[in-house]
């Protein structure tokens, strides 16, 4: 595909559109209130091999299985028990969880990069969720941006970074959470934490009553994610209060007032994650060198510092 994509409202008609081109087996530009998600019908190897091979991504990096309702989730994967408690207290919403795959599930196996489990989420975008509904299939759905770079959260991003790539898109807006959506996993029945993001570790802990478990290497980390990525053109530092001359100063807080950039004035960490990606974006288009104020790692701030380290780490 090498022509302009059709950029579709979010009303019935735009909705219908995107369901249509779904079942056509093509890839959509979808709304959530993550990220934006590069859509296609997991059940289509065809589609799932647009996916890949749009984003550049390598084949040994599972996706995101996304459906309108659990019952969907419950027919794709065995749910255990903890994880049934998860969904019943953020789907729909920015988490997913992992859990085995069932007999007869449909799922292309490019989705699950042959894994014995898919990951799964509902998302709570309203757009997402008629979207969803009217095309009444799961939808596989990495973050629509090329591997390895910063995620989107407006069309406009996707439209910079995937344009020519993508059938459609579906124009919900600037995304509310701004983060990718947490991921946890189950091992013997604990679960695990594999990787930080729109629900705070505190939240999930809640609700399971008590600590999440650590995977064997005791880091956060799904298969596929990546030491460098969300990564701008520039070279980017961390944890700065006196940027060097030259650098863009992305500020945090009311201590950095003379930013260029900032994630929150006020230091509001909702606020920042919201942003992170639009400043990211923005700050790499002004071509400068770019340094970050330190953010505090609680609530949502530890996905802002998994995303920064990324983004700052040696590129591959
Ligand atoms: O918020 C989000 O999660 C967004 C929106 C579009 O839903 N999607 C997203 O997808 O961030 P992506 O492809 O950028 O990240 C998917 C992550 C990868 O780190 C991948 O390794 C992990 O999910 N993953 C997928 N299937 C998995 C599995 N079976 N086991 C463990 N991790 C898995
Ligand atoms: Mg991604």
């Amino acid at each position: 595909m090498s022509e302009k994509p059709e950029i579709l409202r979010p009303s019935d008609a735009g909705i219908a559109q995107a369901a249509r081109l779904l079942a056509a087996g093509e890839l959509v530009a979808m709304p959530t209130e993550t990220v934006y998600g590069l859509a296609g019908d997991a059940r289509s190897g065809e589609a799932v091999a647009r996916i890949f091979a749009a984003k550049g991504r390598p084949a040994h990096n599972p996706l995101i299985v996304h459906l309108a309702a659990i019952e969907g989730a419950r027919a794709l994967a065995d749910l255990p028990e903890p994880a049934e408690a998860l969904a019943g207290a953020f789907w729909p919403g920015p988490l997913t969880l992992v859990a085995p795959l069932r007999a007869g599930h449909g799922v292309a196996p490019a989705v699950t990069a042959g894994l014995p489990t898919v990951a799964l989420r509902l998302p709570a975008h309203p757009v997402a969720r008629a979207l969803l509904t009217a095309f009444g299939g799961p939808v596989a759905a990495p973050s629509a941006n090329p591997s390895g770079r910063i995620s989107p959260t407006t069309p406009a991003h996707v439209l910079a970074g995937l344009g020519d790539r993508v059938a459609a898109v579906l124009d919900g807006g600037a995304c509310a959470v701004g983060l990718e959506s947490s991921i946890v996993g189950f091992d013997a029945g604990r679960a695990v934490l594999l990787r930080e993001g729109g629900v705070s570790r505190e939240a999930l802990e809640a609700v399971m009553g008590g600590a999440l478990s650590q995977d064997a290497s005791g880091k956060v980390t799904a298969p596929g994610q990546l030491a460098s990525h969300y990564a701008p053109r520039a070279a980017l530092r961390l944890g700065v209060l006196a940027p060097a001359p030259g650098e863009v100063w992305i500020g945090f807080g009311p201590e950095c007032e003379g930013a260029e950039l900032t994630l929150s004035a006020t230091g509001d960490l909702n606020e920042a994650a919201a942003r992170l990606f639009a400043v990211l974006h923005e700050a790499d288009h002004l071509g400068r060198p770019i340094a970050v104020a330190p953010v505090p790692v609680a609530g949502l701030g530890a996905a802002i510092n998994d995303r920064l380290r990324r983004a700052a780490a040696p590129r591959g």
